[in-house]
């Protein structure tokens, strides 16, 4: 066990208003903080219910309506295809791509936060969006490098030039995407396995526009998030030897062919230091919504277009919901664990239906899979790992997190 982490001065106040006024708030007058389980699910259920895709800009001009599209026949067609893209061959297809990235670090001293995110979201963009030409995936990656650059810095770009070339980054790569796009629905470029080919099929009806912004919402999705969560099973993992190796001793022994069938089966302590991992250190820490409809949260009502926030983190972290809630120990999964979850709905890093994250099995397959590259390909060395601190952006993201990697052995 170690002991708590400090959490930003903003946080810390959330909390403590949080504990006063048992989950749900007013922070501003129309904003509403929404960090009680049951009524973060409620709000969830009831605000995406029967939800359709908003209009094309085309119909709108022309006062008419697109062709309704329910948001579940894309989350259905995204899910379709990610079944296909987890079985054994496909998780160690994603095992070698990211092995690659590393071992072209092999050596260096490296900013692990970078390091993490490149991993994560480079290696996962093919199961996004795959049969990129060089270029075209350049123009892509600068795109989600530049919004996550945005979403980590410190103090984010300002000024008009920067806002001019964050949009002519943007453009391209939409470029990028509804070429793929059209291209694929002509038979000039051959189907992928990817989560942007159902959304070929579905052209007729989307059209380019809405169909842009379905591609965009995975590629944003794959963007922030799992590179985050990467960068804090790196941080744990350099913090906590004694896990580090606990993790080892499983993942040396584990049947390669097994772990890369069902990780979360072969490797269960793995398992549970990365479900810890998630409950510490959620990403994103807040999600911001606007209310579709009006509704009662027995406290207090949300009219429609009010906002409202959610955040898994803010409830992994309420003491209400988890004893110890400041201490990372992954043996709290163990089945009857005393500081255990007491409610699935007090442990929600991939948030909550029908908006929950479609990423959520192969985002686990990617992290179990860093933890087994580290474990059994690779020695990380962080000087100072103890003194080393989480600051709170978009998600937590450590600081000064830098060190050396270098290959262990050969395991398969
Ligand atoms: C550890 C990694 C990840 C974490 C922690 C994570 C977390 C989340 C969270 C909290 C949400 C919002 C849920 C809500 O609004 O209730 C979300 C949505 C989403 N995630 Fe993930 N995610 C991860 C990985 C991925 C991956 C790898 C993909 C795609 C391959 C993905 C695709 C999506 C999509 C498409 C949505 C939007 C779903 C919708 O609007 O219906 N995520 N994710």
């Amino acid at each position: 066990m170690t002991t708590p982490h400090h959490a930003t001065d903003f946080l810390h106040d959330l909390r403590l208003r949080s504990a006063a006024e048992g989950g749900v708030f007013w922070m501003e007058d129309d904003l509403l903080a929404v960090f009680e389980p049951n009524a973060a699910r409620q709000v969830s259920g009831a605000n995406w219910h029967r939800l359709v895709m908003p209009d094309r800009l085309v119909d709108l001009i022309r006062r008419r309506h697109s062709p309704q599209m329910r948001w579940t026949r894309v989350r259905g067609a995204w899910l379709a295809q990610l079944h296909k893209l987890t079985t054994a061959e496909h998780n160690a297809d994603l095992i070698t791509r990211m092995e690659r990235i590393i071992d072209a670090r092999l050596g260096d001293d490296v900013d692990l936060v970078m390091l993490a995110q490149e991993v994560a979201v480079q290696s996962m963009l093919p199961v996004a969006l795959s049969g990129l030409t060089p270029r075209e995936a350049r123009h892509i990656s600068e795109d989600l490098n530049q919004k996550l650059l945005r979403l980590i810095a410190r103090r984010p770009g300002a000024g008009p030039r920067h806002h001019l070339r964050f949009a002519a980054v943007q453009i391209r790569a939409g470029i990028v995407v509804r070429r793929v796009l059209r291209e694929r629905a002509a038979g000039r470029r051959p189907r992928e396995l990817d989560l942007a080919d159902p959304i070929v099929d579905l052209l007729p009806e989307l059209g380019m526009d809405r169909a842009l912004d379905v591609v965009t919402a995975v590629l944003t999705a794959i963007g922030g998030p799992p590179g985050a969560a990467a960068a804090s099973v790196l941080y744990e993992l350099a913090r906590n030897p004694e896990w580090a190796r606990r993790l080892s001793v499983e993942l040396r022994d584990v049947d390669p062919a097994g772990f890369r069938a069902a990780p979360t089966k072969a490797a269960p302590v793995t398992h549970r230091f990365v479900k810890e991992v998630l409950r510490m250190w959620s990403p994103p820490l807040l999600l911001m919504r606007r209310s579709r409809f009006s509704f009662d949260l027995g406290t207090t009502r949300l009219e429609k277009d009010q906002g409202y926030l959610l955040s898994p983190h803010m409830i992994h972290r309420d003491p209400r919901c988890w004893q110890q809630a400041d201490t990372f120990d992954p043996d709290r999964f163990l089945p009857g664990a005393p500081h255990g979850p007491v409610d699935k709905g007090h442990y929600v890093p991939f948030g909550w239906a029908p908006k929950n994250c479609v990423g959520a099995d192969i985002g686990m397959i990617q992290l179990m899979a860093l933890c087994y590259l580290m474990c059994t390909r690779y020695r990380l060395t962080v000087p100072n790992a103890e003194s080393i601190t989480m600051a709170y952006r978009f998600a937590p993201v450590p600081q000064e997190f830098r060190g050396h990697l270098a290959a262990e052995r050969s395991v398969v």
